[in-house]
């Protein structure tokens, strides 16, 4: 297998042939107006082309400023929220070892995250880590103006300024902004920063190969070039047709759909590894953010296996019938680790010895796949060869394609988020913006 694959074959109960037809006509239009640039919000298409666009010399300034980073800094603090910082968490914590940083550290610099969200206690923590290791940071907001990274900003730039004084500690912050609007572009002008461009036509949610994601990857040590290449791979896949057979990306979409329409409102994503649940976090932020409106959408809901299988297992077994679960299933890893004998046997596991934990794990995953389609939850599977830089580039783009079809198929713009505002109108009126004066007292009457 040389990508990502689509198995649908416990969706038989679910859809019949009719079903499946009617929406390959139905995403067929999807593909095709998304190719065509012609759909809703193709002013932000600029993620499609990226890992056929994205320039070598940006590749290599990116890894000559991780290289940089790394003789500078212990720790990396990444300041960003949403699409600024869970593109580049989720594919750090998929690829990385989970424990390096208590044996002394990979080599590279530990990634922090700060500003995704509004904690005193944690951002005082950090700043009391901060006080014993050396740092740079890189400051991403597409917009330059979201209130968590700039308030992060705001406490992180006065601790580094007095660290190391404000001449070296601009040469330690870096801005990954839009090309010429917004606060954090003019701070960056006036203080002198590298600087790094957020494209005007690639949305946050879908920026984690631009530089928002690939600095900070890099910078953990990990290889952009071959994220790029697995990016573009999957691209070649998807662009070049709509059907079902052909394009994992178009049956995954018109799976989703048909789902949907049929009652099952909320999509499970399903890990059997616990380093993918920043994966899921990322493809939560980007189905929810880019379905979620007019009152439509699938609710994108997720859990790592088996650990959850002890929580909510028994809701997806036995709850609503509302559900239906999508399966990341990974290939073998790398490390052997195999079950030990027992002249005990006290556990009765010795049925078991010798096995790897890994086939244990798949046999795990197989188990519980039979057991929620018999309890009535349909089940994807995406069957993905490797954790790996190129799997997971391959992994992002057929999830940032995949929803951008099953949103035009869906009837919305993919690529708008109106819905965020909302809260922030109330948060700036509460807080006393100036211009909220009619608003802050409207509010504050009704609390
Ligand atoms: O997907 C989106 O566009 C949003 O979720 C943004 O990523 C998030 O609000 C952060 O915005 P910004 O990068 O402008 O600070």
């Amino acid at each position: 297998m040389t990508h990502l694959e689509v198995d649908i074959s416990k969706l038989e109960s679910f859809i019949d042939d009719q079903a499946w037809s009617a929406m390959q006509a139905e995403v067929d239009e999807s593909h095709r107006q998304l190719v065509s640039r012609s759909g809703k919000g193709n002013d932000f298409l600029g993620w499609v082309d990226l890992p056929v666009q994205l320039e070598a010399s940006l590749l290599a300034r990116i890894q000559a400023d991780a290289e940089k980073i790394r003789h500078m800094a212990e720790l990396f603090v990444v300041i960003g929220i949403g699409g600024s910082y869970l593109g580049s968490k989720a594919v750090i914590e998929a690829l990385g070892n989970e424990f390096e940083d208590l044996e002394g550290g990979s080599g590279h610099p530990y990634i922090v995250f700060a500003g995704e969200n509004l904690s005193e206690r944690y951002h005082a923590h950090l700043l009391e880590l901060l006080d014993k290791k050396e740092y740079a940071v890189a400051v991403i907001s597409k917009s330059g103006t979201t209130t968590e990274p700039a308030i992060a900003f705001r406490l992180i730039r006065k601790h580094i300024e007095e660290k190391y004084g404000k001449e070296e500690a601009r040469k330690r912050i870096f801005a990954i902004t839009d090309a010429s609007r917004g606060a954090l572009k003019k701070l960056a002008d006036v203080e002198g920063y590298a600087t790094y461009v957020i494209p005007d036509d690639v949305g946050g949610r879908y920026s984690v190969l631009t530089p928002v994601g690939l600095l900070p990857i890099a910078v953990a040590g990990f290889d952009i070039l071959s994220l790029v290449d697995g990016a573009k791979k999957m691209r070649d896949v998807a662009m070049k047709s709509a059907d079902f057979k052909l394009n994992p990306c178009a049956l995954y979409a018109g799976a989703r759909n048909i789902l949907l329409r049929s009652g099952k409102f909320v999509e499970i994503l399903v890990a059997f590894e616990p380093s993918l649940l920043y994966v899921i976090e990322w493809w939560k932020q980007l189905y929810g953010e880019s379905e979620g409106k007019e009152h439509q959408g699938i609710f994108p809901a997720g859990v790592t296996f088996t650990s959850d299988l002890h929580s909510m297992g028994q809701y997806i077994q036995d709850g609503m019938r509302i559900l239906f679960e999508t399966v990341i299933s990974v290939g073998e890893p790398s490390s052997l680790l195999v079950v030990p004998g027992d002249p005990e046997n006290l556990d009765g596991l010795n049925f078991l010895s010798g096995m790897r934990l890994s086939d244990v794990n798949r046999q795990a995953e197989l188990g519980t796949m039979l057991a929620h389609v018999d309890g009535g939850v349909p089940n994807i599977r995406l069957v993905l060869p490797a954790v790996s830089e190129h799997y997971i580039g391959h992994l992002i783009y057929f999830f940032e394609f995949a929803c951008a079809l099953s949103g035009y198929t869906l009837g919305v713009n993919p690529f708008d988020q109106p819905g965020v505002e909302d809260y922030k109108k109330n948060m700036f009126a509460l807080l006393g913006k100036p211009g909220f004066e009619k608003e802050t007292v409207n509010l504050r009457k009704r609390l």
